[in-house]
């Protein structure tokens, strides 16, 4: 279905998030009509840049993005004119006030604003486009990603956007919100009875997440050595995924009762702090050796700081201490340069309380629900089941197995894709309410204050493995493993 016409301006157009997610998935939902033709797109930078040249370089990063096999090129055309570019510095008065008349013009429209640069200058941008009078009703913000690097300056950032835009108009995204399966977890949560039953301490043995990448830090080493994988990926993204799986039953999907029940869990985390972070956390640093590109340098000498402790891996027992979840441990661990770019979140049952199988049935395996993030999204549920065959009752465990691609049989869109539509649209259902992401820091400083008074640098690890040897003895200690598919 169509969305309204609608004016979205990118502040940082020329960037990395713009060019490599938002141009490319604004370009698949134009392929799929959702993008009526008096939709705009402005790239917004610093840099002087003729529209035409903005276009070129928008054009390459949709080719590079986009299979050629999913559009034809008359498709492109069409969309190239949609976009156009207007250089804009948030510090400087110059040329705001043409920037100001030239939206103004079709002030009916749906308008996006969406920060996609440093964190640093949220506050200019809000600030300038407040006293430009471009903060009205139809107006919606989004910011990205890293909001703050503590409670204390996520503060400070959500109340400069805050002068400028009523909550109700700020979309704060999280994209691991948008992926597909963390969909279909409320999908398979809410719309079967199966599952609700069991989803609690009573029959659950513990949960594990793991969001794990092969690259290493790319270009971003500037941002990422002053964050680290626990600002960057824990705060946000696995935090999130904790939430949709503990979260209570919403009353409905409307964006409060789902941000509410979230919100919950967030204030139910157990803290961790100097008194039991060196029990409960792990953070780790990779050195040099193999990636699915080859050989590849160390931390250290890609970011050339030799004496950087910042963290590329974490590992965490996280605890949602309520009746639900009470005695439930979550696992949770992410790195870069891990063996394979795997995001999953696995829910383990209890052992069967009575085994009437004798020693010649073999092990009895727990269950095991395994949503799978990426790649090959999709769901198993494994299962005992009898070995076929004469030979006895044997038992193995064997997935039920619902892969999207085959049972859909059609493309899954990027998180960016389904994200965009919903702020066009007006549903921040799939995005952060203020008082989430201010919990979630609340529950992070802590432990970033117990590793910074450590004396203890992070555990290397050699690239290509799945972390510290901490990691595995953490998860070990409780008699448990992380999961590996099988
Ligand atoms: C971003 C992080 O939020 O998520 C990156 O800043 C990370 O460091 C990326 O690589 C992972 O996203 P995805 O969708 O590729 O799993």
């Amino acid at each position: 279905v169509p969305v309204d016409a609608f004016d979205l301006v990118i502040f940082g157009g020329t960037g990395d998030l713009a060019l490599r997610k938002l141009l490319p998935a604004l370009f698949h939902r134009f392929v799929d009509g959702q993008i009526v033709p008096d939709s705009r797109v402005i790239g917004i930078a610093r840099e002087g840049l003729a529209e035409n040249d903005y276009r070129t370089q928008v054009r390459a990063a949709i080719q590079r993005a986009v299979p050629s096999s999913e559009y034809v090129v008359a498709d492109l055309d069409t969309f190239m004119q949609q976009v156009s570019y207007r250089s804009l510095d948030a510090t400087r008065e110059t040329g705001w006030q043409e920037f100001a008349a030239s939206l103004t013009a079709n002030s009916e429209k749906v308008r996006v604003f969406y920060l996609a640069t440093s964190p640093d200058i949220f506050a200019s941008v809000c600030g300038r486009l407040r006293e430009h009078g471009l903060t009205t009703g139809n107006v919606r913000v989004v910011i990205e990603k890293p909001i703050g690097r503590d409670l204390k300056s996520a503060a400070a950032i959500n109340d400069a956007v805050g002068r400028a835009f009523e909550e109700r108009q700020t979309y704060r995204i999280d994209h691991y919100l948008g992926k597909e399966t963390v969909q279909n977890l409320t999908a398979l949560r809410f719309g079967n009875v199966l599952f609700e039953p069991l989803w609690r301490a009573e029959h659950i043995d513990h949960v594990q997440i793991t969001v794990a990448e092969t690259i290493g830090v790319e270009s971003r080493g500037a941002y990422y050595d002053t964050a680290g994988a626990l600002r960057d990926m824990v705060q946000n993204h696995l935090l999130q995924l904790l939430c949709m799986v503990a979260m209570e039953p919403p009353a409905s999907l409307d964006a409060d009762s789902i941000r509410d029940e979230k919100l919950k869990v967030l204030h139910s985390l157990h803290p961790i702090d100097e008194s039991n972070a060196a029990q409960l956390t792990v953070r780790g640093q990779y050195r040099a050796g193999a990636s699915d590109q080859g050989a590849v340098p160390g931390y250290l000498e890609e970011i050339g700081k030799p004496n950087s402790r910042n963290d590329t891996f974490v590992a965490i027992k996280a605890e949602v201490r309520n009746w639900r979840w009470a005695g439930v441990p979550f696992y949770l661990r992410t790195g870069k340069r891990l063996p394979n770019r795997v995001s999953e979140i696995v829910i383990t049952f209890k052992a069967i309380p009575h085994s009437i199988f004798g020693n010649s049935a073999g092990p009895i395996a727990p269950n095991k629900l395994v949503l799978r993030l990426q790649p090959d999204e999709g769901v198993k549920l494994w299962l005992m089941i009898k070995y076929p065959g004469p030979g006895g009752l044997r038992l193995r465990h064997v997935p039920l197995d619902m892969s999207f691609a085959e049972t859909f049989g059609v493309r899954n869109p990027d998180a960016y894709e389904r994200l965009l539509m919903d702020v066009v649209r007006g549903n921040p259902m799939l995005f952060m309410r203020r008082d989430e992401v201010e919990a979630a820091w609340k529950w992070i400083d802590p432990i970033l204050a117990a590793w910074e008074a450590s004396a203890e640098a992070p555990k290397p690890y050699t690239s290509g493995t799945w972390g510290p040897s901490a990691a595995v003895a953490l998860i070990e200690r409780d008699g448990r493993t992380w999961h590996e598919d099988a």
